[in-house]
């Protein structure tokens, strides 16, 4: 049966209406309807204009959105939503100064998160990261891409996917999913580089298989894994038919980016080292910049260089990074604030950034990323005077209602429940 819904007396709409991926300067043009309506029949958006007139009795659902501003719903495109524990017990080591991969090389970091998630069972895994992913719908994300990567070993790794598997098919919120197998090299490995890189390539004929993931990544980085093993991994990634993700340019660039460029990848992330020949690459390819403030608030790290990014053409996304250790915060609006102050990015260009060039690099920007007809009506109706607000006043949470997929999952910030 046919759902109707009618949304009404939006003070103000906002939706980019560019072809992704936006770039450069396209990314500050945002479509602005005043006293707005959106009409939704079943999880589609049928109707987008201003002033609506006629009867309103024909609507199953009329939802009165006065005093409120409405955007696409927030897509989150870096996470690491899955692991075991948490590392608050690293955080006094980190305040003193010890730098980030020291405390890994010292056994703590991503490893001291692998050693919790190895121990956790299925369950607790399912309802930590669902807790999380409540959190996340609440501030109005309504698709992510989340990463395995905290087991290192092909069990432990597969529990992580198959936790996100059933989240997926679970949870309102909309899950890509992304195998990162060579997040760190386990300790077993240390004398042994190469067969550790052997047997991820071989996991990942497995994955395929079993159809686990849709992306792949690597953490190319100094101390991590090389530009050549990236490259080993991400080859046999892609002719198995992966997308593929990068974490590269982190903390100093060792050539990951090209590597990327190389073979197409959906996004490059974090890039706060970059150089500007792989500047120059990145601009004329259709490769999403991922950019990750909070990481770099967090880890009291230098900012990407947006503001240059843009000025060269390129096509940036923002993401949360959402994980134990650089970024322990599920809130993403916090992430679009620190957006605007650190990397200097208008809320215009925020919002490409947190909307359809995401959803370009999960593939779902045919039907996601915009407010648009035929477009899947994820809707994010948020308590703010304008799109300047929402960035301005920071850290709090403006969501007053959100819409995944048609359906009212959170009214007055708080989760409608039963909704997948
Ligand atoms: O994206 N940089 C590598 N991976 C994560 C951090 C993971 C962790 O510290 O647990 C990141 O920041
Ligand atoms: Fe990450």
């Amino acid at each position: 049966m046919t759902k109707t819904v009618l949304i009404k007396n939006i003070e103000i709409c906002y939706t980019s209406n560019e072809n992704p991926p936006v770039k450069g300067a396209r990314m500050s043009k945002i479509d602005v309807f005043h006293n707005a309506y959106l009409i939704l029949e079943n999880d589609k958006i049928k109707e987008i204009g201003t002033n609506f007139i006629g009867s309103e009795n024909r609507f199953d659902v009329v939802y009165n959105a006065s005093g409120l501003i409405a955007i696409p719903g927030l897509i989150d495109s870096h996470t690491h939503l899955v692991f075991g524990g948490s590392r608050e017990h690293e955080f006094a080591q980190k305040i003193a100064g010890v730098p980030y991969l020291e405390i890994l090389k010292r056994g703590g970091g991503i490893l001291s998160t692998v050693e919790m998630t190895k121990k956790a069972s299925f369950d607790e895994l399912f309802l930590q990261a669902k807790k999380s992913l409540d959190e996340m719908l609440l501030f109005g994300v309504t698709t992510i891409e989340a990463k395995s990567g905290y087991g290192l070993s092909l069990d432990t790794e597969i529990k992580q996917l198959t936790v996100l598997k059933k989240l997926n098919d679970t949870h309102p919120i909309d899950i890509h999913i992304t195998y990162l197998g060579a997040h760190a090299l386990p300790k077993e490995f240390h004398n042994d580089r190469s067969a550790f890189i052997k047997q991820i390539k071989q996991d990942l004929i497995m994955i395929q298989k079993e159809g686990l993931a849709e992306f792949v990544d690597v953490f190319c980085e100094t101390g991590v894994f090389s530009a050549e093993e990236t490259r080993e991994i991400l080859i046999q990634a892609k002719e198995l038919g992966f997308g593929l993700r990068v974490h590269t340019d982190e903390i100093e660039s060792i050539g990951g980016t090209a590597v990327a460029l190389d073979l197409n990848a959906k996004t490059v992330d974090h890039l706060m080292a970059l150089k500007e020949v792989d500047m120059i690459r990145l601009a004329q390819s259709n490769t999403i910049a991922n950019l990750l403030p909070s990481t770099s608030f967090f880890l009291n790290k230098e900012y990407a260089p947006a503001r240059k990014m843009i000025e060269m053409g390129m096509a940036l996304a923002i993401s949360s990074d959402y994980n134990p250790g650089s970024t322990p915060s599920e809130n993403f609006q916090l992430t679009l604030q620190i957006a605007g102050n650190k990397l200097r990015m208008n809320p215009q260009e925020i919002l490409t950034a947190a909307t359809i060039n995401p959803a370009y690099s999960l593939n779902i920007s045919d039907h996601l990323g915009k407010l648009a007809v035929g477009y899947q009506a994820d809707i994010l109706l948020l308590e703010a005077k304008n799109l300047d607000y929402f960035i301005y006043h920071y850290g709090i949470n403006h969501t007053k209602a959100v819409f995944k997929s048609g359906e009212l999952v959170v009214d007055n910030r708080i989760r409608v429940e039963d909704s997948k």
